[in-house]
């Protein structure tokens, strides 16, 4: 099967320099919810599947992300593009796909602009479009009956329900506005019709554009066969034309993933108030409460309670851990039974072992803390190793960065570490060391022994300052004591 993308447009009603097909939904690029879908056709019928995108606005920006897809998953290398130097309508778009077309297959077009079409519904529609004893596939539609078909090309029939045409908002009368029945812009084409029909196309219309919608009234003529399907969500056909309807297309979705997760047993506190913008993997009785946005690949184990607005990326929480209110977690791996938060912030290359706290206002950034360790206040350990059972004091800085170069800090096994500490990398502090509170530590601290830093302490007498008096204040009490020379005697009776 053929497959062709038109991803050209601009996307004007976005108002925005980034082309359409690559703004996000749930933290993904439009046009790649489509390639996926696509790629997720494949089966014995479809054989491999070589699809072929045609750029046009901002053509270097998603070849780029096309470029980085392949990175990812090689699949994606199957992906070809050709080029429409001037957008002049969907028709002239796949007009310079057809070179590449095979003529002996049918030919499926899909909209980047429509990013949730399921693949079952994509199947279900090219099977309808089964070609002939003569190996033509019937012209056949995806449409779709909106409560609010606005915007969208009505399919307009004849009395016995054949479809005749398909015309656009902007060339409707009002009676053809009436009809309910969009056209979703995906179909199954005949490719060896399609060369006359789209050299046919003409720009006699409101937008003065190559309609590829006219090639109905064409087949119509042609008297060839013409079908349509109807997907099972309505949101499956949506198209994303401006911010509004992104916006109102990620809030359908996102309850979609909510009601998902809530089906596989996640207790969530409130389905409308939760972000997924990736994969959420969740085991048995996870609890998320309200606010919370989780982007890239996330796993939590069981029992995993996540406090409210969080914020978790490509990041894994082990069973039973606690995530209290606030805490941002990006790239760590937080181990079983752990308490993290409110208020803390885990950076990328965090590894906590089991049974870990981190409280607030404490930043962990590339380092490892093994089991039952704790930084429960305001502290920065960064680039560390962290063993077992110690305790980092509150207002500990490890010290890692010299202006030029990063540092590692080393803490053993058991050690204690005073309040207000400051580890000056690199740095190691042995086994079961303890560091009094206020310690600038330049060198290693050996195991098992009291290490300290500190100015000796001192009491000098001191006189507490009078609170200096303002210039209105000095005035106020000048004219007073004016006032108190110049008073009139009193009189003699
Ligand atoms: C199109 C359909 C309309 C349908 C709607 C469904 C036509 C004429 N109209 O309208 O019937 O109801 O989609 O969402 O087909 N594109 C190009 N090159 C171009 C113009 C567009 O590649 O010259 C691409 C766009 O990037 C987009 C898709 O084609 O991915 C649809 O274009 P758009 O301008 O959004 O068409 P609609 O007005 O939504
Ligand atoms: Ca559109």
């Amino acid at each position: 099967m053929n497959i062709v993308i038109l991803a050209a447009g601009q996307g004007k009603r976005m108002r925005s320099a980034l082309p359409k097909v690559l703004q996000t939904l749930a933290g993904k690029p439009l046009l790649q919810y489509v390639l996926e879908t696509v790629f997720s056709l494949s089966s014995k019928r479809s054989g491999s599947i070589n699809p072929i995108v045609v750029l046009g606005h901002g053509a270097e920006q998603v070849k780029q992300f096309l470029h980085g897809l392949e990175q990812v998953n090689p699949q994606f290398k199957t992906v070809s593009t050709v080029l429409q130097a001037e957008q002049k309508g969907t028709g002239h778009a796949l007009l310079q796909a057809l070179p590449k077309l095979n003529p002996k297959q049918a030919t499926l077009v899909l909209y980047g602009d429509v990013p949730l079409t399921s693949s079952s519904t994509l199947a279900n529609l090219i099977r309808l479009a089964d070609p002939d004893r003569n190996g033509n596939c019937a012209l056949t539609l995806l449409t779709q009956d909106l409560d609010d078909p606005t915007g969208y090309g009505r399919i307009v029939r004849n009395q016995d329900e054949s479809i005749q045409a398909i015309v656009e908002e902007k060339d409707a009368d009002s009676t053809v506005k009436a009809i309910q029945e969009i056209n979703t812009g995906i179909m199954v084409l005949p490719t060896p019709s399609l060369k006359a029909w789209l050299k046919a196309l003409k720009t006699k219309n409101a937008q003065g554009e190559y309609y590829l919608t006219d090639v109905v009234s064409m087949a119509v003529k042609a008297n060839l066969p013409i079908r349509s399907a109807q997907a099972q969500e309505e949101y499956e056909v949506i198209g994303v034309n401006s911010r509004d309807q992104l916006a109102e297309l990620e809030g359908t979705l996102q309850f979609v993933l909510a009601n998902q997760l809530m089906q596989d047993g996640v207790a969530l506190a409130d389905p409308s108030r939760i972000d997924i913008r990736g994969t959420l993997q969740c085991a048995k009785d996870v609890y998320i409460d309200v606010g919370c946005i989780f982007e890239g690949c996330v796993s939590l184990g069981q029992g995993v309670s996540i406090g409210p607005y969080c914020v978790v990326r490509n990041s894994s929480i082990g069973t039973g851990a606690k995530i209290d209110a606030f805490s941002y977690i990006d790239q760590a791996q937080v181990g079983d039974e752990c308490r993290i938060g409110p208020y803390a912030r885990l950076r990328p290359g965090t590894v906590l072992a089991k049974e870990v706290h981190i409280g607030n206002f404490v930043e962990v950034k590339n380092s490892t803390i093994a089991a039952h360790s704790k930084a429960n206040h305001l502290s920065y350990v960064g680039d560390s190793t962290v063993g077992s059972r110690v305790n980092i004091g509150a207002g500990t800085i490890t010290c890692n960065y010299d202006g030029v170069n990063k540092h590692r800090t080393v803490i053993e096994d058991d050690v204690f570490i005073g309040s207000d500490t400051q580890l000056v990398a690199p740095v190691k502090v042995g086994r079961g060391a303890i560091l009094g509170a206020g310690t600038t530590l330049t060198k290693d601290a050996p195991p098992n022994q009291l290490t300290i830093s500190r100015v000796k302490q001192n009491s000098i007498p001191w006189k507490k300052p009078q609170p200096k008096k303002s210039i209105r204040e000095k005035v106020v009490s000048k004219k007073i004591s004016a006032q108190k020379l110049t008073a009139p005697r009193k009189r003699k009776a």
